[in-house]
């Protein structure tokens, strides 16, 4: 017989022959900036995940910096909203000002700017709407999508990272990018985004529900999993850095499909809802919470990701120190 049960006699011999590894150096934080000062207002349903103003996530960035998570993903919330989301396009909106001031007092800190305009929108869709088919107009959003590129760039932004499943975005953020002297700025596709029902905390957080219908005319349909690889490897192919699979944990498969068809690094989103399932059944005392996260931390790179966007990453950190 086969004697697995050999290697797992001594804690040291497991450690020898573990095959994946989570790293603080894996991940990257979620951080929602609003005007204002002094505001720090938790999410009712994500516990511990706040909406801070500028001052507060100064403070947050010491926070992270000290438990050695130098990567953030940055979600403006703005004063005003509008139907083209105005704010997004001028250099002194709130996402313009957010990233301006982090990498001023942290230099270190890589930053990602979300790349969406649903957070803007007073309808709260993902850009500009075409009234006559209550859709989004895939290329009127292309054209303001590359303002906002640039409006990131030259705020100093690290990496853009577009999230409005618009078709032709990484040629067209490329293109402006390059076009605007900054050919060095990666992209960070969420190229194989799914409409699903697992952002709904992040709504509440982000201020961005539709005011009507769904996002499913332009996010993925979650039972297709031929249609999700070619999605990712389109955004391969028009240029992107680094791949996207989203949400996390009921699209494994997809991971590791995508590992396999692409040779460009991979991040998975542990989304809002996710993070809210685990919260509340630690909280509920229905399980181990540390030891749940931490098993599917390890899933997501096992699955094939390289990188993980995660609430918990503040406390994966301090599992990790
Ligand atoms: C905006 C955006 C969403 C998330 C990240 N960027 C939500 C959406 O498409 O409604 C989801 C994040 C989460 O649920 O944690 N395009
Ligand atoms: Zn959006």
């Amino acid at each position: 017989m086969e004697r697995f049960r050999r290697t797992r006699l001594n804690p040291q011999l497991r450690s020898l022959v573990r095959e994946t590894y989570v790293g603080v150096n894996d991940f990257i934080y979620p951080l929602f900036v609003r005007p204002g000062e002094g505001i720090k207002t938790e999410v009712s349903s994500m516990p511990g995940v706040y909406q801070m103003s500028l001052d507060e996530i100064l403070k947050e960035c010491e926070l992270l910096q000290s438990l050695g998570i130098y990567s953030i993903i940055l979600f403006g919330i703005p004063a005003v909203k509008d139907s083209i989301g105005s704010d997004a396009l001028c250099d002194h909106g709130i996402i313009a000002t957010a990233v301006r001031a982090i990498k001023r007092a942290y230099p270190k800190m890589f930053v990602v700017t979300d790349l969406c305009f649903c957070e803007y929108t007073d309808h709260g869709h993902c850009g500009i709407l075409d009234h006559v088919h209550e859709t989004v107009d895939n290329d009127l959003t292309l054209g303001i999508s590359a303002q906002q590129a640039l409006v990131h760039a030259r705020a100093g932004a690290d990496m853009i990272a577009p999230s409005g499943m618009m078709d032709g975005i990484i040629t067209t953020l490329r293109d402006a990018l390059d076009g605007g002297g900054y050919a060095n700025l990666p992209i960070m596709s969420y190229s194989t985004k799914f409409a699903s029902g697992y952002y709904g905390p992040f709504r509440d957080v982000a201020e961005s529900v539709p005011s009507f219908g769904d996002r499913s005319s332009y996010q993925m349909d979650p039972a297709n999993r031929r249609e999700a690889i070619r999605e990712s490897l389109a955004d391969e192919a028009q240029g992107a850095d680094i791949l996207m699979v989203k949400p996390a944990l009921a699209y494994l498969d997809i991971i590791r499909d995508i590992r396999e068809a692409s040779q460009l690094p991979l991040a998975v989103y542990n989304v809002s809802g996710e993070y809210a399932m685990l919260k509340c059944a630690g909280a509920a005392g229905l399980i181990d919470y540390n030891r749940v996260m931490m098993e599917t931390m390890v899933g997501f790179k096992r699955a094939g990701a390289d990188i993980i966007i995660s609430y918990h990453a503040k406390e994966v950190a301090q599992l990790l120190n």
